[in-house]
């Protein structure tokens, strides 16, 4: 009997290995490392015995860019995301399961047979983060589109319409065009959505809005209309902004119409009204947003391929856009004929070599954006002929955490938070434009500078407990301990909260006239964040007119190609007002939709 049973063993090993055999090669199996010392994730998991190549690959070798086959089998083994999440980490601990980028794919970290890297590291720096068979940080390299424009696609698809990006002005225009009936497909580069637009912390600006009428704050787009102006110093096109302006109310009430509600209006920086808004108890916009936008475009079947780049934008003869040529982490090169073409790739942030060859000045500085921003969607529109606007108007944000690539969002000043130098005073107006916040920063000994809050601050705004979570906050019970932990004289900073405390109770800013001020000290405990400039934001990029038309040389529409978000330039001028990110993604974003799907004739 034992023989018999050794006997079928044996033939159903065999058996397995012959299935094995027509699916994959021998060499196929060496270079995977299946079979062989368990080097990587996938060796480990045969070795050991409780999967096989079939488990995980589903009999094919070939493998869905999105990876969503070998997703699929990591959930049917481990559970999904929130349980992983429960059950490898108790409540309050960093939890990679778990966090501001939602669910994401099991391979955005753990690979099977390459070095494995923990995501979130890409911004973060989680020492105590172990993640089996952990490699080097992944080096996102860009690419020159001219390599492609002679490559052979291996194969081909028809769409009315392609996305490239799949932060907040993709999805938007995915979901308008999906709703308008048109075939449509997101193309995502990274191996997770939501590009910067998950990253996005302080709010949408909308003028006019219920939210703000509930609040009794009075605006207008009109207002609107000309904090954006001037704090782009007047080199914005007006009539870019005045869409922003005049249709952002409309971008909150389509929100709203989905269920994602921004119903907490903050202050925000060059803004004469608070009309920063955000989701209820002051979470992070960006993760909120993202994550709302993905449950839609998966109610909606939505196509959204990720380790999907797009290399090079197909042009005719009469230099209208046919398609675009994308490479994917598995497929390979191939081509997707489409009747118009969203540019929605975000801006370069996170390109230090180009950074530093348009603004010298900022060489070296940290960034607050996803490793993924580095401009190739605008070199696609140049490739194509589209005039790049602006594009030395590069943002950098005063409050990024010194030595991480965690912004502090601006609404911390905007509920109350001052800033303070290393001598304990109060240098500028903490809610002026970023460029002027940032360029006081940099005037200060160490070129960094305190952001000082209370117990009640904290309470106005639930990302602040994120930033004590990251380790990021200094504390005292009273202000001498935190100016001794924070190493500035405790009696010049007990001077300046005091002098504070008289601006606000009379409501006039004698020192730096900052306009909304909202507390005064004395709240609990006294808490800082040392915070200085990080490249932030793109404001130039491939021009477009009211309809989110690309424009060539000429400033005349270039055909089937349109673009909205950070990859495109016109409506920030020299410097972005917060929340206008998030407000421009949501509206041109909209119009690009509304307007490719027309150009592509679908009905
Ligand atoms: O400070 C912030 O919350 C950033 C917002 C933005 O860039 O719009």
């Amino acid at each position: 009997m034992k023989k018999l049973f050794t006997v079928f063993i044996m033939f159903a090993l065999t058996a397995g290995f012959c299935v094995y055999a027509q699916q994959f090669s021998p060499q196929e199996v060496k270079d995977h490392s299946i079979g062989e010392k368990a080097k990587y994730l996938a060796g480990s998991h045969v070795e050991k015995g409780n999967s096989d190549c079939i488990t995980c690959h589903d009999g094919k070798v070939k493998v869905d860019d999105s990876e969503t086959s070998i997703n699929t089998a990591c959930m049917n083994c481990h559970g999904d995301l929130p349980s992983v999440a429960e059950s490898v980490a108790p409540k309050g601990e960093i939890n990679p399961h778990k966090s501001h980028l939602g669910t994401i794919n099991c391979t955005a970290c753990h690979t099977g047979h390459t070095p494995s890297f923990v995501y979130c590291n890409n911004c973060h720096s989680f020492a105590e983060l172990n993640i089996p068979f952990a490699g080097k940080k992944p080096q996102y390299k860009t690419f020159d589109v001219k390599d492609y424009a002679k490559a052979k696609p291996l194969f081909s698809e028809k769409y009315d319409l392609v996305i490239i990006g799949s932060g907040g002005a993709g999805y938007a225009a995915a979901i308008t065009a999906k709703e308008a009936g048109a075939k449509v497909v997101v193309l995502e580069k990274m191996p997770i959505p939501g590009g910067n637009s998950q990253l996005s912390a302080g709010g949408t600006n909308a003028a006019w809005t219920k939210f703000q009428k509930l609040a009794n704050i009075t605006d207008s787009p009109e207002n609107m209309f000309y904090d954006t102006m001037k704090g782009g110093s007047f080199k914005s096109d007006p009539k870019l902004v005045n869409i922003l302006a005049f249709k952002s109310n409309d971008t909150i009430e389509w929100l709203s119409s989905y269920g994602i509600n921004l119903s907490q209006v903050n202050a925000g920086g060059g803004a004469s009204q608070p009309r920063f808004h955000a989701p209820a108890g002051g979470i992070a916009v960006g993760s909120y947003l993202i994550n709302n936008m993905k449950r839609i475009a998966e109610e909606k079947n939505i196509e959204v391929r990720l380790n999907s780049k797009a290399v090079h934008l197909l042009i005719n003869k009469n230099r209208e856009v046919t398609g675009v040529l994308v490479e994917g982490k598995h497929s390979g090169l191939y081509l997707i004929q489409a009747k118009s073409v969203v540019l929605a790739a975000g801006g370069f942030s996170a390109n230090a070599a180009l950074v530093e060859s348009l603004r010298p000045a900022f060489k070296g500085m940290t960034t607050s954006n996803q490793p993924g921003a580095l401009g190739e969607g605008m070199a696609l529109a140049a490739d194509a002929g589209a005039t790049l606007i602006d594009m030395n108007e590069i943002q950098i944000h005063p409050s990024v955490a010194v030595g991480s690539q965690i912004l502090i969002t601006e609404a911390v000043r905007g509920v109350g938070a001052i800033l303070v130098n290393h001598e304990g005073n109060r240098f500028v107006d903490e809610l002026t434009t970023r460029d002027k916040a940032s360029a006081a920063i940099l005037a200060q000994k160490g070129k960094t500078a305190y952001l000082i809050i209370d117990d009640d601050t904290v309470e106005r705004l639930a990302q602040i407990k994120g930033y004590f979570h990251l380790g990021l906050v200094k504390s005292g019970n009273t202000i001498a301990e935190l100016a001794k932990a924070i190493n500035v004289p405790a009696d010049n900073l007990a001077k300046t909260i005091e002098r504070y405390n008289g601006f606000v109770a009379k409501n006039k800013d004698d020192d730096f006239g900052r306009k909304i001020m909202r507390q005064n000290f004395g709240h609990g405990s006294y808490h800082a964040i040392e915070v200085a400039p990080g490249v932030h934001y793109t404001m130039g990029g491939a021009y477009i007119n009211t309809d989110a038309q690309v424009l060539d040389k000429d400033l005349k529409p270039i055909k089937n190609l349109y673009g909205a978000g950070e990859v495109t330039g016109g409506v920030h001028g020299t410097n972005r007002l917060g929340g206008n990110s998030t407000s421009e993604m949501i509206t041109f974003g909209r119009i690009a939709g509304e307007s490719a799907v027309k150009n592509a004739g679908v009905k």
